[in-house]
């Protein structure tokens, strides 16, 4: 299963987008017709920024026009004549994608003409490459010229309005032998006036080795009074917008216009050229970056390098009696890398932020990262505690590198209730997973402190202080939220009993992590009573929650809103049973009648599964900006992917297998289903309306059904680095020879471990 996918006409579904991303910064997206964007970060974009609404309809894109005699057309499908081409039939495109490349054939009948573009990011360079070629299809030769049309924005994404045309003024742009570039003299934004750090640059060859022959770098040049759709340049066949090699034009918008010389197509002939676009620093990044891409052989071998990369970045696979589900799970098990590389910020749907990653986000993620590369986690887990505050909050965004924090977004301090406990739950699964309880013992410093202590002591502060601000029934308060950003208006009385049940279950595992540290490691001064006295407060908590928070419908209470109301008037939540199952609150009839009621009340097969909570049918000032949202939107009751993951994992862990078996099989069915999901394969943050797929690639739903696939389904688990299989694979997993496997890293070394319908379990060490 190596990700590999076609569709048919997917430019009949509007919104599609496909990431592309390098390991040194470029972040990028593709839509059928190379619309989308390309960038380093919030201030340096080489394409226009591009947000849900304008996927469809900017037609700034990465434009390849063909010109013979009369004829205009975009071998990327942009172009007026071809919008009425595509809707009447003539024009046809079949997408064939990977992990992680994008490659898009296109054939119009009405001109007889062809093109197939294969576009990647290398995984080590900061440039996209596309392979445009053209096919003459027509039964007569033609002599045609190739033209591409690519605006560069060049600026910072704050410029999108602010200072929109006074950031032109600053480009300075140069023609090469080989293409265009872009040097603004300085970046001019809310961060004051900065010198221009960055090359914007377009470049080309021909397979037969020729650079252009000439340039449009003026964008208004180009269009004239038509469109980049239908370019005055290109149908009027204007002389003089092109420069030769060696002109320079300052302060305009520029464009990638590289012309290249006629040639002559035979019927059934075609013509490659190699185009690039990218940021550089400087000239010798992208003379480097130049001998990387010459002729195709060369992309080839680019390509190939790239696609064995991002492979071996995620390698876990499977293998059941379900093919459409194991190749779901490969995408799934990339997605976490996808993550680490855009943030949370950088895709289309996520069109917020200025980047990085928020702090419960860069924990979960961790999680997927302890399963594919647990060799590197150490370092990461030991940096990232670094990010706490000494009275158990901690720093919110996280930036590039090692251990590098920030107090918070927008100077607006909030502290999300739910941030402490995350940490134990991934440094659980790092000691399971490695035996390395030792960890604990090491050191590290506080955010904007001097004080340095231990990492138990981190992890014993954040959990104690969550624990200690109760609220006025005795729950946990939410403050300014948990994981749900948007309950967020019940900052004084709201109170998470969802989140009460996950920190007592952190407070019950890190006591009984205490006691086991001290009996293996007696004299490093580790206090036992400490232990016994979490494990107390933990199981008080539970009991306060069974006795009180259990409602008559037969499922838990979630939270109390700033009016100190229980959310309990025939509403569910289902963040309020996840944590309760998870974390051992409830009780097997609980859970038993929990299933009951989320399978009457939350499930929506028809949309992927569960729903995050019923229609409150009030917009709930006393509780958070959710209620605003429209009903089945994000966190106002969708079925948000990340939860219900949870709700499965739960579900497992306590040994309902089969449940939690169907929640996640809604969701990869759902998603799977692209007449109604509306997105590439893999796990979206959210269904919406219609059951369409939202926000995709980046969510932390991947890490957890990746990690639930793995230890719950697959049951590899581990108890103090000693490998325990123990599945709970359903009947109609197993398949005809009546087996199932998973391809895993174990301590190394690739494992596969084959499972048996009969209970038979094989591990096998690969190469
Ligand atoms: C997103 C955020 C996550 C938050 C969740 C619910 O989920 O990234 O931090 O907890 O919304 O508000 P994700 O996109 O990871 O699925």
């Amino acid at each position: 299963m190596d990700g590999t996918f076609m569709i048919e006409r997917p430019e009949d579904v509007a919104g599609l987008y496909f990431p592309l991303v390098s390991e040194t910064g470029l972040k990028s997206c593709v839509t059928p017709r190379l619309g989308g964007d390309a960038k380093i970060d919030q201030n340096h974009f080489l394409l226009e920024p591009t947000s849900i609404e304008n996927l469809n309809n900017n037609r700034s894109c990465r434009n390849f026009w063909v010109r013979w005699d009369e004829n205009l057309w975009s071998a990327s499908g942009v172009s007026a004549k071809q919008e009425v081409d595509w809707m009447e039939g003539v024009e046809h495109s079949r997408l064939e994608a990977g992990i992680l490349y994008h490659k898009i054939r296109r054939e119009n009948q009405r001109l007889q003409v062809a093109s197939e573009i294969l576009s990647f990011v290398p995984y080590d360079g900061n440039f996209e490459v596309h392979q445009v070629t053209i096919e003459n299809t027509d039964v007569l030769a033609h002599s045609m010229e190739f033209v591409t049309a690519i605006p560069m924005y060049g600026r910072s994404a704050d410029n999108l309005r602010d200072h929109r045309h006074v950031t032109s003024l600053l480009n300075r742009m140069e023609i090469k032998e080989q293409g265009i570039w872009n040097t603004p003299t300085l970046s001019f934004d809310e961060r004051g006036h900065q010198k221009g750090d960055a090359i914007y640059y377009v470049e080309g060859i021909s397979e037969d080795g020729a650079w252009p022959t000439d340039f449009c770098g003026v964008l208004d040049d180009f269009i004239g009074c038509g469109s980049l759709s239908w370019p005055e340049a290109l149908v009027q066949k204007s002389e003089d917008i092109w420069q030769k090699a060696g002109a320079q034009v300052d302060g305009q918008e520029v464009l990638g216009g590289l012309h290249f010389a006629q040639c002559s197509l035979a019927p059934g002939a075609r013509k490659t050229y190699i185009i690039t676009i990218g940021i550089a620093h400087d000239t010798k990044e992208i003379m480097k970056s130049r001998s990387r891409w010459n002729s195709p052989k060369q992309v080839e071998g680019l390509l190939q390098d790239t696609i064995d990369h991002w492979n071996a970045m995620a390698p876990i696979r499977i293998h059941t009696a379900q093919p459409q589900f194991d190749f779901f799970f490969t995408w799934v098990g990339f997605q976490p890398e996808l993550r680490r590389l855009f943030g949370c910020s950088f895709l289309p749907h996520h069109d917020y932020g200025r980047g990085g990653r928020g702090w419960r986000d860069l924990w979960q993620d961790c999680l997927a990262l302890l399963l594919m590369h647990p060799e590197e986690v150490r370092p990461l887990l030991v940096a990232n505690f670094a990010g706490v505050r000494e009275d158990g909050t901690n720093a919110t965004i996280i930036g590039e590198g090692l251990g590098n924090f920030k107090a918070d977004r927008n100077g607006i301090s909030r502290v999300w209730m739910d941030h402490g406990m995350w940490p134990w739950m991934t440094m659980q699964l790092y000691i399971q997973q490695t035996g390395d309880e030792e960890i604990l013992l090491e050191e590290q410093g506080y955010f904007e402190s001097d004080r340095r202590g231990t990492i138990l002591e981190h992890l014993i502060l954040q959990n104690v202080a969550a624990y200690e601000k109760r609220g006025e029934h005795h729950m946990l308060r939410l403050l300014d939220a948990d994981w749900n950003d948007a309950l967020d208006l019940a900052g004084e009385r709201g109170e998470s009993v969802a989140f009460s049940n996950a920190y007592a279950a952190n407070l019950i595992s890190l006591g009984e992590e205490i006691l086991h540290l001290q009996e293996h490691f007696p004299n490093r001064g580790i206090d036992a009573a400490k232990g016994k006295e979490l494990i107390a407060m933990g199981q008080s908590l539970q009991e306060e929650i069974r006795a009180r928070e259990w409602l008559p419908e037969g499922f838990y209470n979630s939270y109390y809103d700033n009016d100190g109301h229980p959310l309990a008037n025939g509403e569910m939540m289902l963040t309020g049973q996840v944590f309760a199952i998870m974390g051992g609150t409830a009780t097997e009839e609980q859970i038993a009648s929990i299933v009951t009621q989320a399978n009457q009340r939350l499930l929506d097969p028809s949309c992927g599964g569960y729903r995050l909570n019923t229609d409150f049918h009030e917009v709930k000032m006393n509780m958070g900006r959710q209620f605003g949202f429209a009903y089945g939107e994000k966190e106002n009751g969708a079925v948000f992917s990340h939860m219900a993951v949870m709700y499965a994992n739960a579900l497992y862990r306590r040994g309902f297998g089969e449940a939690g078996y169907q929640a996640l099989r809604y969701l990869w069915e759902q998603s799977m289903d692209f007449k109604r999901s509306h997105i590439y394969p893999g796990i979206p943050e959210y269904f919406g309306r219609g059951g369409r797929g939202l926000y995709h690639y980046l969510t932390g739903a991947a890490s957890w059904y990746l990690l639930t696939v793995v230890q719950q389904m697959f049951g590899v688990q581990a108890a103090y680095g000693k490998l325990q299989v123990k599945p709970q694979l359903q009947e109609e997993q197993f398949d005809a020879k009546g087996q199932a496997w998973i391809r895993i890293p174990w301590q190394g070394q690739m494992c596969r471990i084959v499972i048996m319908k009969s209970g038979d379990i094989t591990i096998e060490q690969e190469g």
